[in-house]
């Protein structure tokens, strides 16, 4: 990594007044959550997305669905929040304390950003820690610590409301939670500072966010340690993992 790309990406965050954060699964591999298409260990280098992430899947075998999603639910719990989301938290901290803002954006549903103490997460792709009854759309958050004792799980068991519980994720084929995609667009079209971090950039409409940030004029920055099909369309890119990328950038920034 150029110590002079990232002196120079440490002074843009000193000087920007609004930022935005867009994360995806990258950010959370260094807390042992795979990814879903690094070829090596990504969850679809398993299985095919349609198999599991779809409505259609839920229907066809909501066991099959609910207990994967589960175990994925379990990996979250079980892990933490990586250097990369402790400092991206303590930017947006740092930011407030001095009247500026940084939207921190995630196609990420494992919470991760919001343990390391991030505030107003916009989760796109909404979140693996939150189920809800599959016909009413009830959110259930007290779930067990551990596994699901059946699948596929139940709300309101044993009453007449009783119905099928389901991750509170987006799924393939379904549309993305309206108030946190407006939100995303409107903070990405008023920023001047935006970094893409840890996002293979082929699923929309998360990946076309950026460029309300390019039509707004802000400087663009890409923290990946492989190139993506939208590198070429940011002002600079950081080639390394972003657990040691944010705390070397957020030192720079502000070293006291
Ligand atoms: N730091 C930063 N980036 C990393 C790291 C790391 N330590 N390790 C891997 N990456 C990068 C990979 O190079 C890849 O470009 O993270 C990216 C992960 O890409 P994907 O696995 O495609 O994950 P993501 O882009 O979040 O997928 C988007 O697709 O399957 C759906 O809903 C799911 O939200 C997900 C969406």
């Amino acid at each position: 990594m150029a110590q002079d790309t990232l002196e120079h990406i440490a002074a843009l965050i000193a000087q920007a007044d609004h930022i935005v954060i867009m994360t995806g699964a990258g950010a959370s591999k260094e807390s042992g959550i795979p990814t879903f298409r690094d070829a090596l260990d990504g969850l679809w280098s398993k299985y095919e997305p349609g198999e599991l992430a779809t409505p259609e899947a839920f229907e066809k075998n909501p066991a099959l669905v609910t207990q994967w999603y589960d175990e994925r639910r379990l990996s979250a719990l079980q892990s933490k929040p990586n250097a990369g989301h402790i400092a991206m938290a303590k930017l947006q901290k740092r930011l407030e304390s001095q009247g500026k803002k940084l939207t921190l954006i995630t196609q990420n549903v494992d919470e991760l950003h919001q343990r390391a103490g991030a505030k107003d997460v916009l989760e796109l792709h909404g979140s693996l820690i939150t189920w809800r009854g599959a016909s009413t759309g009830e959110k259930q958050r007290n779930l067990p610590e551990d596994a699901f004792e059946s699948y596929p799980p139940k709300h309101r068991e044993g009453t007449p409301q009783e119905e099928l519980l389901r991750p509170d994720v987006v799924w393939f084929g379904e549309g993305l939670p309206e108030d946190a995609l407006q939100e995303a667009t409107t903070q990405a079209s008023q920023c001047n500072l935006y970094f893409s971090v840890g996002t293979s950039s082929v699923v929309w409409p998360a990946a076309g966010i950026v460029d309300l940030a390019i039509k707004a004029g802000a400087t663009t920055v890409e923290v990946n340690p492989t190139e993506t099909i939208l590198s070429s369309e940011y002002d600079h890119v950081l080639r390394g993992p972003s657990g040691e990328i944010f705390p070397k950038l957020l030192e720079l920034a502000f070293p006291d």
